[in-house]
């Protein structure tokens, strides 16, 4: 299936590693131009590296770092066709799973919400100019199944993300007759960096448990969280969902979101 992404200019955030690496690599594959970024680049995206990819270092817990992004688009490439925001989990700095809603601070919160929510509206505000101009334009946000499935050792993300969902519906049905869709991918637990790299949280859960880090993603996650497919999303799983919401071949998909969770969420 051509996907009719050639030619066209992405930005995704949180670019270097996990999802947003498989998701640029997507894109760039389909022929998108693509704007990566993260506070460093990586081995990854640097095997990435040619004219149609360009990666802006930058944090985007800075005020001004998500239209600094949208803006190197622009004059990189000349338009704007796709925002994908993908940064997000823990802050810089913070760690989870933790043990009570009463273990987060305030400042755990307004970290939480200035990373999984502000940016995400500084980064639409300062793009819904430029994807106005598109004849195809698109955003995905990246939610997380505690968006619907809150939990005690992860209260301030469930929060933000359940937000980010509110946001995605709300922005879907102002600027879809504008031309902009705007939908969410829902990631169940996927094996990306944040679980598997040293110090990650399968080695916090195998310290826990009295066991290693291979069999807490092989097993004691997959059962403890009672995962339907019996085992961990893998990213490019999370790309091709956003590369098919990006795509024009969509257009009718406005407001959706796309649950990629190897069965994690049990409601209807
Ligand atoms: N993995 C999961 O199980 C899971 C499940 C549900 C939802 N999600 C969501 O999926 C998204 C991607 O998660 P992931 O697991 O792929 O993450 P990851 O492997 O930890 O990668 C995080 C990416 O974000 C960048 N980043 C981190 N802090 C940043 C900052 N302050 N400014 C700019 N870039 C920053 C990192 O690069 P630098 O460190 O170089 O900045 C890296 O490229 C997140 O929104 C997360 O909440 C993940």
């Amino acid at each position: 299936m051509d996907l009719r992404l050639s030619g066209r200019v992405a930005v995704v955030t949180g670019a270097s590693k996990g999802m947003g690496l498989a998701i640029t690599r997507t894109l760039r594959e389909e022929g998108a131009r693509v704007v990566a970024a993260s506070r460093k680049s990586s081995p990854g995206l640097d095997a990435l590296a040619g004219p149609g990819l360009v990666h802006v270092p930058v944090d985007l817990m800075d005020e001004d770092a998500p239209a600094r992004v949208i803006e190197r688009a622009v004059s990189e490439f000349g338009q704007l066709d796709i925002l994908v925001n993908n940064a997000g989990g823990p802050p810089p700095g913070v760690e989870l799973p933790r043990g009570s809603f009463l273990d987060a601070s305030l400042d755990d919160w307004r970290g939480m919400f200035e990373f999984n929510l502000f940016a995400v509206v500084r980064a639409v505000r300062a793009a819904i100019p430029h994807l106005l101009e598109s004849d195809a334009a698109s955003i995905v946000n990246i939610t997380s199944g505690n968006a619907r499935q809150p939990s005690p050792i992860n209260a301030d993300y469930g929060a933000a993300k359940a937000a980010l969902a509110n946001l995605t519906k709300q922005l879907s049905g102002e600027f879809a007759p504008q031309g902009i869709r705007v939908n969410a991918v829902v990631p169940g637990v996927t094996r990306t960096e944040w679980w598997t790299e040293e110090g990650g949280v399968a080695d916090r859960i195998a310290a826990q448990a009295g066991t290693d880090r291979d069999s807490v993603i092989e097993r004691v996650v997959p059962e403890m969280m009672d995962l339907a497919t019996g085992r961990f999303v893998e990213p490019q799983e999370i790309a091709d969902a956003v590369a098919l919401l990006a795509s024009p071949r969509s257009g009718s998909t406005t407001g959706a979101e796309f649950v990629v969770d190897s069965g994690l969420l049990k409601e209807v």
